[in-house]
């Protein structure tokens, strides 16, 4: 579904130019669960947005379903990345003003679709959550700030779920309901490439790339 050919990404920063990728090779089928694992700054989260098309490399091949990424419009790049992908980031970035069930709804808004509200309500039992529907992000725990925005990367009906380090700020056992549930949605169908620095969840899923100065060891 989505390949990768030697894609390298630098960043200048000031006079000095990071090499964040260095030659990334990668193929990802439909239906793979991956962990990506390394130390801090290492690309790991570079890679993520990258497979994301969030961020663009600075050269090499990507193909998403057999299309060269770099050829697409724009607009249809927005499209894939709306319709296709749906992100987690281990800070949640819920939106403090809205409740969860807007917070949840708010892809659906940027994405021109009518508020489909049965499908927000669903998504909200999905990830357990349908005793909190009118509540504000503060006045939610870090496993259930988490769970909407993994509810939230769903609105759309993505294949793909990209997650950096969805457990990093939570608890062991608040850690492991956020895994179950992302193997669950993993059990509909989805492919998932989750960044981890939990070894113990690393080990737990189809397969483990080690990231090591922006190469896959
Ligand atoms: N926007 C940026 N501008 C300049 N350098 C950057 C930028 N983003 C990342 N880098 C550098 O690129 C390298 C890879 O960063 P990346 O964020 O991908 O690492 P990471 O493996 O996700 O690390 P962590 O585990 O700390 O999240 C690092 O040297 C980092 O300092
Ligand atoms: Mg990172």
């Amino acid at each position: 579904m989505i390949e990768l050919t030697n894609i390298t990404k630098n960043y200048v920063r000031g006079a000095e130019q990071v090499q964040a990728l260095r030659g990334i090779d990668l193929n990802i089928a439909g239906g793979e669960f991956i962990a990506i694992v390394g130390c801090s700054g290492s690309g790991k989260t570079t890679l993520l947005h990258i497979l994301g098309c969030l961020d663009k490399p600075t050269s090499g091949n990507m193909r998403i379903d057999g299309a060269d990424v770099a050829k697409l419009p724009e607009a249809k790049l927005v499209r894939i990345r709306r319709e296709r992908i749906g992100f987690v980031f281990q800070q949640f970035y819920l939106i403090p003003g809205l409740t969860v069930f807007e917070n949840i709804a708010l892809p659906l808004v940027f994405n021109r679709k009518p508020k489909d509200r049965d499908r927000v309500m669903a998504l909200i039992e999905l990830v357990g959550l349908a005793h909190r529907v009118k509540h504000s992000p503060s006045q939610l725990s870090g496993g259930e700030m988490q769970r909407v925005a993994i509810a939230r990367a769903m609105v759309n009906n993505p294949q793909v779920i990209v997650a950096d380090e969805p457990t990093g700020n939570l608890d062991t056992a608040t850690s492991e309901k956020i895994f179950a549930l992302l193997q669950a949605l993993h059990g509909t169908g989805l492919t998932i490439v989750m960044v981890t620095h939990n070894p113990d969840l690393a080990g737990r899923v189809g397969r483990v790339l080690e990231m090591k100065d922006g190469r896959i060891m």
